[in-house]
């Protein structure tokens, strides 16, 4: 998907420079053209850490290698597969050494425009997040009870001459848990959806064609009637903000999502607003996987959020009271479903 976007650019270029009698420039003086959200703000790329194709090839890599986790049967990917919306299709994931997590995963979309990651925004910054993830639960390579630590894990890498090459090249050195964080990260944050991908970034762009008229009167109804851009806003179709909308607040011990975090009580089972990217794919839905279907999942918000002391009813008094007729409501789910992303994946080989 990217490189074919650089070599159309590339091509165009090289065309007009012909038509004038200039030569090519070589490929390596064009800055590659990554992804992105179209109309919205700049990705933020950390100043230690610069994209370049070799890192993110590298990156993307790591990203599918079960090698790199502790029970050798886990790779980043396989948690955040594109069947599933770059989720997994479970309620709560199922970690390394089939450890049952609290959680359930979210799509992997946009990623990189974040600065608070995770559903409770614990980690801020990618680079940081996939050491989390990798010595975590989810892949398990902790270094405890047997389980190899991401330093064992980067010694049996340094003796993949294939990843050892890489690492050589692009760091100076053999892999480090460090530098596969910087490589992966370097990748994930060319998860974007574009015009290309997205309809609905293509619709934002000024393409009005890009949605049918159903779909437009559906985005009507999410951003003026029910106001779900109250919370999922703009190109993100996210606010970065965490709020309670009452999921899981009856357990027994709730998940106080964001609270965990600040501390502080009026976060208390306050979550990110997540993406809606890829929706229809990504079932079941919320944090902890307690609703089975789109259907069911949009009824839940429209009904204002299920009621407890720390429910953010300002935001979600316009869908409450939106009182849509069966029309609107088909209107509004026809404009979810073109939330998803049209691309095809190219696994990397491995070395
Ligand atoms: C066992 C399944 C599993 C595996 C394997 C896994 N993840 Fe995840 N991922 C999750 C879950 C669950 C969450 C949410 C956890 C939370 O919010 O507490 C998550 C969250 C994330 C997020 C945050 C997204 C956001 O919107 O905040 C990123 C980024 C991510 N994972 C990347 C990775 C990377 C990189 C790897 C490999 C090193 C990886 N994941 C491996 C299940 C998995
Ligand atoms: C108060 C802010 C707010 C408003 C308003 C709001 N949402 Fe949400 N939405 C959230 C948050 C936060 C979550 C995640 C909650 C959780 O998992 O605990 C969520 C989750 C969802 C999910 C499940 C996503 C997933 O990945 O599992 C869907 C679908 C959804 N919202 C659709 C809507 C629609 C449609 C509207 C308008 C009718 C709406 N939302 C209005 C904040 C909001």
């Amino acid at each position: 998907m990217l490189l074919r976007r650089e070599l159309v650019l590339t091509a165009v270029l090289g065309a007009l420079l012909a038509a004038c009698g200039v030569e090519e420039a070589p490929m390596e003086e064009a800055p590659p053209a990554w992804p992105e959200i179209a109309g919205y703000e700049l990705m933020v790329v950390p100043a230690d850490n610069p994209m370049t194709e070799a890192k993110v090839a590298l990156g993307k890599q790591l990203y599918y290698d079960k090698r790199l986790s502790g029970d050798g049967e886990r790779s980043c990917y396989g948690c955040h597969l594109q069947e599933h919306g770059l989720t997994d299709g479970r309620a709560t994931a199922l970690g390394a050494f089939d450890r049952q997590l609290t959680r359930a995963a979210p799509t992997m979309w946009n990623v990189g425009y974040y600065d608070a990651l995770y559903w409770d925004g614990r980690s801020t910054a990618l680079e940081k997040q996939v050491l989390g993830a990798w010595g975590g639960g989810n892949m398990g390579a902790s270094g405890n009870d047997g389980a190899p630590s991401m330093e064992d894990i980067c010694a049996q890498l340094n003796e993949i001459s294939g990843y050892a090459e890489q690492f050589e090249a692009i760091f100076g050195g053999p892999a480090t848990p460090e530098n596969v964080g910087y490589a992966v990260a370097a990748f994930m944050r060319t998860i974007v959806t574009t015009t290309e991908n997205s309809r609905f970034i293509a619709f934002m762009a000024g393409d009005e064609t890009a949605l049918n008229e159903q779909e437009t009167r559906g985005w009507t109804v999410f951003s003026e009637k029910a106001k779900c851009t109250n919370c999922h806003d703009g190109r993100l179709l996210a606010d970065k903000q965490f709020h309670n909308v009452g999921i899981g607040m009856d357990a027994e011990e709730p998940d106080t999502g964001r609270a965990r975090v600040t501390e502080a009580d009026e976060d208390t089972g306050a979550f990110k607003t997540p993406s809606l990217f890829d929706i229809s794919k990504s079932a079941p839905y919320f944090h902890d996987g307690s609703v089975a279907t789109l259907e069911e999942a949009v009824d839940l918000m429209l009904s204002g959020g299920k009621p407890n002391e720390w429910l953010d009813e300002k935001n979600l008094e316009d869908a409450k009271n939106a009182d849509l007729s069966e029309e609107e409501r088909a209107d509004l789910l026809a404009f979810l479903q073109a939330l998803d992303v049209e691309y095809t994946i190219e696994e990397p080989t491995l070395p």
